[in-house]
C-alpha cells in the first residue's frame, strides 16, 4: 500500500510448517502468488516442523492440503511443480536452541543454491506459549539483522496476548529482538478485499466523507457472525471465548477503520496513527457501565442450516458446565469530535443463523416527517450496509414511493456486488497480507500501540465477565441470532439489531 515497496527474492520460514493454518490458509495463499507469478521465482518456503521426514514428504502434504484448499481448483500438475520446487522441509523442536543454528546452515545452503540474497520473513504459526522462546532463539542464533543489508521481518499469527499484561509481555519479547518496522502482527480481516474497501468508499469518494459524523448518523452495528460452531476447537474456545477470539482484534479493526479520521497520507504509520485514535478515543466503562452495555452469551444445542447441532457444553473438549461465551454484544461511545453521542454496537457470535460480515451505518431520519399528512406514519431510515461477507458488496438503503395513486413509501436498495463487477473469486486475505509483509509494508498489520490500545478496553470487560459470572448460559439456541438480552440491549435505545 505505501511508496516502501521492494519485490527482493526473499526465504520464507513457517514455523508450524504443517499445522493447519499453514495448510489452509498459508501454503494456498503461496501457491496462489506463485501461479499468478508474483513471487520472485527465486523465493523458498521453509516449512519448520517438529515431525516430518524430507523435503518430498512435506511436498507430498502440502499437495494434499493443496488439493483441499486451493483457491482455484483444480491445481494442475505442472503449476504443481514449478511450485514444489520451492518447498523445503526442517525438522526442529522450536525449544531446542541448536536446531535454530542448524536451521541457519540450511537456509545458507538453499539461499546459495538459488542465487538468494538472505532476506527472510519467519511465519509464527505456533501458539501464543510458543512465541517468545522462538523469537529468542532466532535472536541468539544470529537471524535478526537490524542495520542496512538483507532484512529480516516476523509475522506473528493472533490470539496476540490474552489480555493487556500478557500482550504487553509479548511485545517486550518480540522487541527485544526484532525492531517494531520488522514485526507484523497479522489480522486477516485487514486483508479482506472489502475491509480494504472501507477507506476506498469513504475517501475515494466525495459523497460518503460529509455525511460519516454525528450530524447524520444515528448508530453503526457491526456484526461478526458465524453459523459454524468451535469446531474442533473446543479447547481453545475455553480459554479464549468470542470476545477475544473476534471482538479484541477482527472487529475493533472493523470499527478503527469506519471510525478513523483520513490519515495524512496512506501511508502505515499515518493509518496506524488514526487507528490508534479511535481506539483511544473509546469512553472507558465502569464495572457497572460494563454489565449494562455488554452481553454475553453461550449456544445451547439447536438448528442450523436444517441440520441439528449440540449446544457449545457438549462440545468436544468443552467443560460440561462451562461459563465461556460464544456470543458477546457491546455498545461503546467514542468520545470525539465527529462521533460523540453515536453509539457503536458491536456483536459477534458462533452457531447464529447465518454466516454474515457486515457494517451497517444508520442514518437519522429527516428532520420533519412531511409525509405523515398523507398518512405515511413510519419510514425507515436510510442505511448503508458494507458487506464484508459472503456476498460481498455495499447496498444503500432508502424510500421510494410505491407506484400506484395513493403515497405510500417502501424501503428500496442500490445494491453493489463485487461477484457481479469484478468477478466470483476474490484475491484471499492471506495472499494480500504475505505480499505486503514480502513488500515490508505494514499498513495492514496491527501495530503495537494498537493491539495494546484495544486491549486497554477488552480486559475491563473480561475481568467485569470473570467477576460476575453468569447464570443464565447457555441462553441462546443454535441457529438464532443470539440471546435476548442482546436485542434488549438496543431496545433500551430504541433500536433493534438489523437482519443481515
Ligand atoms: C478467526 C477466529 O480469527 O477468524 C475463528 O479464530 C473464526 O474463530 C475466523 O472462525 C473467522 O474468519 P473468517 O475469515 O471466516 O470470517
Amino acid at each position: 500500500m505505501s511508496s516502501a515497496i521492494s519485490t527482493d527474492p526473499a526465504t520464507m520460514v513457517i514455523f508450524g510448517g504443517s499445522g493447519d493454518l499453514s495448510k489452509r490458509k498459508l501454503v494456498p495463499a503461496l501457491f496462489e502468488l506463485h501461479r499468478e507469478k508474483q513471487l520472485p521465482p527465486t523465493t523458498a518456503i521453509v516449512g519448520y516442523a517438529r515431525t516430518g521426514e524430507s523435503d518430498e514428504t512435506y511436498r507430498a502434504e502440502m499437495k494434499a492440503a493443496l488439493a483441499e484448499f486451493a483457491r482455484k481448483k483444480p491445481v494442475e500438475e505442472a503449476e504443481w511443480t514449478s511450485f514444489a520446487s520451492r518447498l523445503f522441509f526442517f525438522r526442529g523442536d522450536l525449544t531446542i536452541p541448536k536446531n535454530f543454528t542448524d536451521l541457519k546452515a540450511r537456509l545458507g545452503a538453499i539461499e546459495k543454491e538459488r542465487g538468494l540474497p538472505g532476506n527472510r520473513l519467519f511465519y509464527l504459526a505456533i501458539p501464543p506459549s510458543s512465541i517468545g522462546v522462538v523469537v529468542k532463539n532466532l535472536g541468539q542464533a544470529g537471524f535478526v539483522y537490524r542495520v542496512d543489508g538483507p532484512w529480516s521481518r516476523v509475522i506473528v499469527e493472533k490470539p496476540f496476548g490474552r489480555d493487556l499484561q500478557t500482550a504487553r509481555a509479548l511485545n517486550e519479547e518480540l522487541s527485544q529482538v526484532f525492531a517494531e518496522r520488522q514485526i507484523f502482527r497479522i489480522d486477516h480481516y485487514l486483508g479482506k478485499e472489502t475491509t480494504q474497501n472501507i477507506l476506498v468508499l469513504r475517501l475515494g469518494n466525495g459523497i460518503f466523507e460529509p455525511l460519516w459524523n454525528r450530524r447524520y448518523v444515528d448508530h453503526v452495528q457491526i456484526t461478526v457472525a458465524e453459523s459454524i460452531g468451535v469446531e474442533n476447537r473446543g479447547k481453545f474456545y475455553e480459554e479464549a471465548g468470542v470476545l477475544r477470539d473476534i471482538i479484541q482484534n477482527h472487529v475493533l479493526q472493523l470499527l478503527c477503520l469506519v471510525a478513523m479520521e483520513p490519515p495524512v497520507a496512506f501511508d502505515p504509520d499515518a493509518v496506524r496513527d488514526e487507528k490508534v485514535k479511535v481506539l483511544r478515543s473509546i469512553q472507558p466503562q465502569s464495572g457497572e457501565e460494563i454489565l449494562r452495555d455488554s452481553v454475553r452469551g453461550q449456544y445451547g444445542p439447536g438448528a442450523v442450516d436444517g441440520k441439528t447441532v449440540v449446544g457449545y457444553r457438549a462440545e468436544k473438549d468443552v467443560n460440561p458446565m462451562s461459563l465461556r461465551e460464544t456470543y458477546a454484544a457491546w455498545k461503546v461511545q467514542i468520545e470525539n469530535w465527529r462521533w460523540a453521542g453515536v453509539p457503536f454496537y458491536l456483536r459477534a457470535g458462533k452457531r447464529l443463523q447465518k454466516r454474515v460480515t457486515e457494517i451497517a451505518i444508520q442514518f437519522k431520519t429527516p428532520p420533519i416527517a412531511l409525509f405523515r399528512q398523507v398518512g405515511v406514519l413510519r419510514q425507515e431510515p436510510n442505511a448503508l450496509v458494507l458487506r464484508i461477507q459472503p456476498d460481498e458488496g455495499i447496498a444503500l438503503k432508502f424510500g421510494a414511493k410505491v407506484p400506484g395513486p395513493v403515497t405510500k413509501i417502501d424501503p428500496v436498495t442500490m445494491d453493489f456486488r463485487y461477484s457481479e463487477f469484478f468477478g466470483a473469486s476474490q484475491p484471499e486475505a492471506y495472499e494480500r497480507l504475505l505480499m505486503d509483509a514480502i513488500h515490508g509494508d505494514s499498513t495492514l498489520f496491527a501495530r503495537r500501540d494498537e493491539v495494546e490500545a484495544a486491549w486497554e478496553h477488552v480486559t475491563p470487560l473480561l475481568d467485569v465477565w470473570r467477576d460476575n459470572p453468569p447464570l443464565d448460559h447457555p441462553n441462546y439456541e443454535a441457529g438464532t441470532w443470539g440471546p435476548d438480552a442482546s436485542v434488549a440491549l438496543l431496545a433500551r435505545d430504541g433500536r433493534r439489531w438489523r437482519r443481515p
